[in-house]
């Protein structure tokens, strides 16, 4: 019998090593390693054939193009994100940290593609009757809509092809494993396995599918990388614990655009979409008000819209305060020592209060300038609009710095609503051809933003 060959390869980068090691000497990440082991000659050629035998070429002429119907919820939202409805044979992974709402929502949806035909909620994760528990209190009730408990994936297979499923949600991925191949569940190989056994099916038999995707601590899909290349569309769902609201978030999506977002609240009866998100995340807040600026930061590849909150009181004894919530204190001291020099307001004798409500943290130095807004706002008294936000690094002559992914931060703004914007002139050139539905003012440093405010 053939020896079965095994090796470690970084979760992170795809490094290959034969031994397993603590740190990757490619990435420098530690921990990343998982073993991997090489199919069985069998296994392999299974796989190969099932896609080999079909392989038929096509004159660009000759191929027709199908209208795909797509299948729609009562979600309007949910639709969006996936590109106006979900396709046939298409497979959708939906990440997002532990307890966000992930089979919440899949479970709501499930129920709707019913109108459709047979839909299959396959969970390893919990049992028949615990998610029928969920569905009552969602107030599901339909006959289309199976529930299985089932993690091997081969079986699920053969099951599958017998019946005429319209639509399966798999939660999750790393709960499923192929006995053909020798590794314990939730590894790279048998999620990577599981995965091309599922996009066989979905291909073959145009089944749709949505599978659940854990993520790690630092935000990434928990195994290969490999997963997300293998899907149609990637959908993140993200949110602050503490906060009821939930954006589901498309990073992939071959049959829509990427970066479609939709706003979800979480409710006592399931997930509630949020159709006017603008109004939404600014319905606590004022037309006008005083201390406080929008800033929309990047963190990873997305971007949020923050708030960010200054006050300012005098000292009452000793030394003044700085106190900072979600923000980095070394850079308030930076910029309240840059506000002092170039926008001529004294501090020294003022406790100052900044806040990014919800709990969230920026790291982003485009954030600065809205930092500096808002304290120059509460410090004269000035009311900003709340329909303006701003973007903006500062250098300590004052200076505005260029800022990265400037039409993703401006199509953020837009799409919330927002009417105007404070960006660099740095930025000018690189987004002068676009059209956003904003006002774009520029600035070249503080003193013009001294002049506009004043
Ligand atoms: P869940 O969908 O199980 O999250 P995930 O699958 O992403 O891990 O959501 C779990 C949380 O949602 C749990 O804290 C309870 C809460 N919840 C509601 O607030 N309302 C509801 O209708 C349901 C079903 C759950
Ligand atoms: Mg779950």
């Amino acid at each position: 019998m053939a020896k079965i060959k095994s090796y470690y390869v970084c979760s992170e980068c795809g490094y290959k090593s034969s031994k397993w090691i603590g740190k990757c000497s490619q990435c420098g990440s530690w921990g990343s390693f998982e073993e991997e082991t090489e199919l069985p000659v069998s296994v392999a050629k299974t796989t190969l054939n099932n896609s080999a035998t079909q392989s038929k070429v096509f004159s660009f002429d000759e191929v027709d193009v199908e209208e795909s119907e797509r299948y729609k919820t009562t979600i309007g939202e949910f639709d969006r994100v996936l590109g106006g409805g979900l396709l046939k044979g298409e497979v959708v992974l939906i990440t997002g940290n532990p307890g966000i709402g992930k089979s919440t929502l899949l479970l709501q949806v499930a129920k709707e593609y019913t109108e459709y035909g047979d839909v299959y909620y396959i969970s390893g994760e919990e049992s028949p009757s615990q998610v029928k528990n969920r569905g009552n209190r969602l107030k599901i009730n339909s006959k289309n809509l199976y529930l299985m408990s089932e993690t091997d994936i081969m079986k699920i297979y053969e099951y599958l092809v017998g019946k005429k499923a319209k639509v399966v949600i798999i939660d999750s991925i790393q709960t499923l494993y192929n006995s053909q191949v020798d590794s314990i569940p939730g590894t790279p190989t048998q999620i990577r396995e599981c995965t091309l056994k599922i996009v066989e099916l979905a291909k073959k038999y145009e089944i749709s599918f949505f599978i659940v995707g854990h993520i790690t601590k630092d935000g990434k899909v928990a195994g290969p990388k490999l997963l997300e290349h293998m899907v149609d569309a990637v959908f993140n769902f993200e949110g602050e614990e503490g906060l009821f609201y939930r954006i589901l978030r498309s990073t992939k999506n071959r049959f829509g655009s990427t970066n479609e977002l939709a706003v979800f609240s979480m409710e006592e009866d399931g997930m509630k979409e949020i159709k006017n998100s603008s109004e939404y995340f600014l319905s606590e807040r004022e037309e006008k008000n005083v201390g406080s600026m929008v800033v929309p930061v990047l963190e990873g590849t997305k971007v949020f819209l923050l708030e960010i909150q200054t006050l300012l009181t005098d000292v009452t004894i000793g030394i003044p305060k700085r106190v900072v919530q979600g923000y980095d204190r070394n850079r308030i001291q930076l910029l309240t020592a840059i506000a002092e020099k170039k926008m001529h307001i004294s501090l020294a004798m003022k406790d100052i209060f900044v806040n990014i409500p919800g709990g969230i943290s920026i790291a982003d130095p485009a954030a600065d300038l809205g930092v500096l807004i808002s304290l120059l706002s509460i410090y004269k008294g000035v009311e900003i609009s709340q329909k303006i936000a701003a973007i903006g690094e500062l250098g300590l002559r004052g200076e505005l710095r260029k800022v990265f992914f400037i039409d993703k931060r401006l199509r953020e703004l837009e799409k919330l609503g927002f009417k105007g914007v404070y960006i660099p002139e740095a930025n000018r050139k690189e987004i002068e051809k676009n059209n956003y539905n904003l006002k774009l003012i520029y600035l070249k440093n503080l003193e013009e933003l001294l002049e506009r405010m004043s």
